[in-house]
C-alpha cells in the first residue's frame, strides 16, 4: 500500500455495518463475517470511531486477539463532531479522538487514521496536516490518510506529502475517480481504497423495488442525504435507475461469477486501486466477496457503456 511497506489483501472488509446505521446486525455474525474474511485471506480491514460508537472497533480488538495474522486496521476521526465545520479539526479533538480508538482497538499506536470526510476547508489548513505529523511522531498513530467525498478533496490531499492513502468511493457507478485522480495518486505512491464498491449492496444484483430495510438502515434514512452527503448510500444514483443500470450490468456478468464478484472484480481491473473494501454483515458475503480476487477479467468496455448512458449525467459532476 503506498509508501507504507504494508503488503494488504486486494479485498479488504468495511467495517461500518457491523457497527450500526445498515439495520440490526448481532456481534456474533459480525465476528463469524471477519473470522471468515481472515481465513480467506483478508488482512485489511476499514472501521471509523463513529460506527456505532466504537463498536466496530471493539469488535475488530475481539477478533484480533482471537487470531494470529498480521491485520492492518484502518480508522478514521472527525465524524464523531457534533457538527462539521473545519474548526473542528483541532489538535484537542483529534487528540481525543485518537485516544478513544487506541483504547477501542486495544493497541498502543493506530496503524493507519483517516480523516472522515472532513469540509473541504479541513484540506487548506495545512495545520490539521501538522498535528496529524505529530500524532505520527509521538507515537500514537503509524500512518495517516484522508477519506474524501470528492476528486478535488483527494487531489488537494495527496499534496501533503505523509498523506499515505486516499479513500474514495469508486465502483461501476462511480468512475470520476480513474479519470485523472488515480494516475496522480499513483505518481505520489498513494494507496488508494475503493469504497461502497457495491454500491451499498445494489451491485450485488439482489436488490429490486420491493426490497425493504430497517428504519435504522441509511439505505433507508438517507437515501435522499438527510443524514449525510447522499453519495454514501447506493452511491449516489437514485434507487429506479439503478436498479434498471444493474439489469444491464447482471447481463455481464460470466456463469461463474456472482453480481458482486463481477462488480468487485471490475473494481480490481484498475492497476492504481490498492484495495477494494466491500462491507459484509455474514460470513457468506465476506466469502464470496473474497474470491472476486481470483476470478478472472471482465468487461470493462460494456461497463463503461452503461456508466456513460445511464449513470453518467446523475452523479459525475456531482463528486
Ligand atoms: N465516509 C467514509 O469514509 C465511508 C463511507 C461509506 C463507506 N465507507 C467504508 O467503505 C466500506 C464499504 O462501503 P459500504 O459498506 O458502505 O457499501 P458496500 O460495500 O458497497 O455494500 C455493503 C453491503 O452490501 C451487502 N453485501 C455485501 N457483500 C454482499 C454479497 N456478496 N452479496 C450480496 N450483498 C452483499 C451487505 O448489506 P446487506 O446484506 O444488508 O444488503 C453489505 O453491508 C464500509 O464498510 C466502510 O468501511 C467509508
Amino acid at each position: 500500500m503506498g509508501r507504507t511497506g504494508w503488503k494488504v489483501s486486494e479485498i479488504g472488509f468495511g467495517a461500518w455495518a457491523i457497527g450500526g446505521s445498515w439495520g440490526s446486525v448481532s456481534d456474533a455474525d459480525s465476528l463469524a463475517a471477519l473470522n471468515r474474511a481472515i481465513d480467506c485471506g483478508v488482512n485489511f480491514i476499514d472501521t471509523a470511531d463513529v460506527y456505532g460508537m466504537g463498536r466496530s472497533e471493539r469488535l475488530i480488538a475481539r477478533l484480533k486477539k482471537d487470531r494470529k495474522e498480521e491485520i492492518v486496521v484502518a480508522t478514521k476521526a472527525g465524524r464523531r463532531l457534533p457538527a462539521q465545520t473545519a474548526e473542528g479539526y483541532s489538535r484537542a479533538n483529534l487528540t481525543a479522538f485518537i485516544e478513544d480508538s487506541l483504547r477501542n482497538l486495544a493497541v498502543d499506536c493506530l496503524d493507519l487514521v483517516q480523516l472522515h470526510c472532513p469540509p473541504t476547508d479541513v484540506y487548506y489548513r495545512p495545520e490539521v496536516f501538522g498535528i496529524l505529523d505529530d500524532l505520527t511522531a509521538a507515537g500514537k498513530i503509524r500512518y495517516y490518510g484522508v477519506s474524501v467525498e470528492r476528486v478535488e478533496e483527494a487531489l488537494k490531499a495527496i499534496e501533503y506529502p505523509n498523506v499515505q492513502s486516499v479513500q474514495i468511493i469508486f465502483n461501476c457507478f462511480r468512475l470520476r475517480p480513474s479519470e485523472l485522480f488515480f494516475q496522480e495518486a499513483a505518481k505520489r505512491k498513494v494507496g488508494i481504497l475503493a469504497r461502497v464498491p457495491l454500491a451499498s449492496g445494489l451491485l450485488s444484483g439482489k436488490l429490486t423495488r420491493e426490497s425493504k430495510f430497517d428504519q435504522d438502515d441509511h439505505r433507508n434514512f438517507n437515501r435522499h442525504g438527510e443524514a449525510f452527503d447522499v453519495g454514501e448510500t447506493f452511491s449516489g444514483v437514485d434507487y429506479e435507475t439503478a436498479l434498471i443500470a444493474v439489469e444491464e450490468i447482471r447481463a455481464l456478468v460470466p456463469k461463474d461469477m456472482t453480481m458482486a464478484q463481477f462488480a468487485l472484480r471490475w473494481i480490481l481491473m484498475f492497476p492504481e486501486v490498492t484495495c477494494a473494501i466491500p462491507g459484509a454483515k455474514r460470513p457468506r458475503q465476506a466469502e464470496e466477496n473474497c474470491a472476486a480476487s481470483d476470478l478472472p477479467a471482465v468487461d470493462m468496455d460494456a461497463v463503461a457503456r452503461i456508466y456513460r448512458e445511464k449513470i453518467r449525467p446523475l452523479v459525475h459532476q456531482r463528486w
